[in-house]
């Protein structure tokens, strides 16, 4: 059966969608049009894929306006007569077509402080209860496409914030970390606020909306993390011992 698309093609000077007929099978996915579409009407189309199973997170792009993977979004999700428009991640500058510079989160990731262990402890004699392993186990599951980063409205639609917003990705690291009964790097929540840009968001939850590993970003490590920071440091209690213990 054909079905009509209309794919982003262009570069960072500019570009359009272009309108494409394509066959289309029972049981296909997104990416399989797309890998379609490379092998006979546009071979030069640019898009960027690796694993087709949901496990690499390169597939992200944006489906009739809808952060998504391609590889995971099948084509039994849209109705027979619905035009099937893709375009880049709109928070990322485009490279060509469909890919995208996501270098932004690397460098969110590298300002991240890493792991750091107890002192006097050497690798290999680290111990943990299985439950402090189980607790941050969701946020393992981060197959980094960089969906929720592009979702946020904090950066989706402001260019200027993305200094000091480290993004939802990079919260639920934070969050991680801050579970972890071994990281001797100091408070994370605190760091998330003051470094991270905890305080730019304003849990509106899309983040969490489009995570295709169904993480609960923001009820598991946003709110979580927010609230924590509150209490320390709106607590009449904690603002009296920090006074008491300051002198
Ligand atoms: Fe993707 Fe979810 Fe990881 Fe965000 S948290 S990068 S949406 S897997
Ligand atoms: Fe952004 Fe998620 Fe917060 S979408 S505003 S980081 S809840
Ligand atoms: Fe790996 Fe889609 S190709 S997640």
């Amino acid at each position: 059966m054909k079905r009509h698309f209309r794919v982003w093609r262009g570069d960072a000077s500019g570009g359009d969608l272009t309108e494409f007929d394509v066959d289309v099978n029972e049981g296909e996915v997104v990416l399989d049009i797309i890998h379609r579409l490379q092998a006979t009407q546009a071979p030069d189309l640019a898009c960027r894929w690796n694993c087709k199973a949901g496990k690499c997170g390169s597939c992200s792009m944006e489906i009739n306006g809808k952060p998504r993977l391609g590889c995971m979004t099948r084509m039994s999700t849209f109705t027979e007569d619905e035009t099937i428009t893709i375009t880049p991640l709109r928070t990322f500058p485009v490279i060509r077509d469909l890919v995208t510079d996501v270098s932004f989160n690397y460098e969110k990731a590298r300002e991240t402080p890493a792991f750091a262990p107890p002192v006097g402890v050497a690798p290999g004699e680290y111990r943990m209860q299985q439950v402090d392993v189980e607790r941050s186990q969701e946020f393992r599951k981060c197959i980094e496409c960089f969906l929720c980063q592009n979702t946020c409205h904090v950066v989706r639609d402001h260019e200027e914030n993305k200094e000091a917003f480290s993004g939802p990705r990079y919260f639920i690291r934070a969050a991680e970390l801050d579970m972890h009964p071994l990281d001797a790097r100091g408070d994370r929540k605190e760091y998330a606020q003051s470094s991270q840009g905890l305080g730019y968001c304003n849990i509106t939850k899309c983040c969490t909306e489009v995570c295709p590993e169904h993480i609960k970003i923001t009820d598991n490590a946003i709110i979580p993390m927010k609230e924590r920071v509150v209490d320390r440091r709106y607590d009449p209690l904690v603002w009296l011992g920090r006074k008491i213990f300051r002198r």
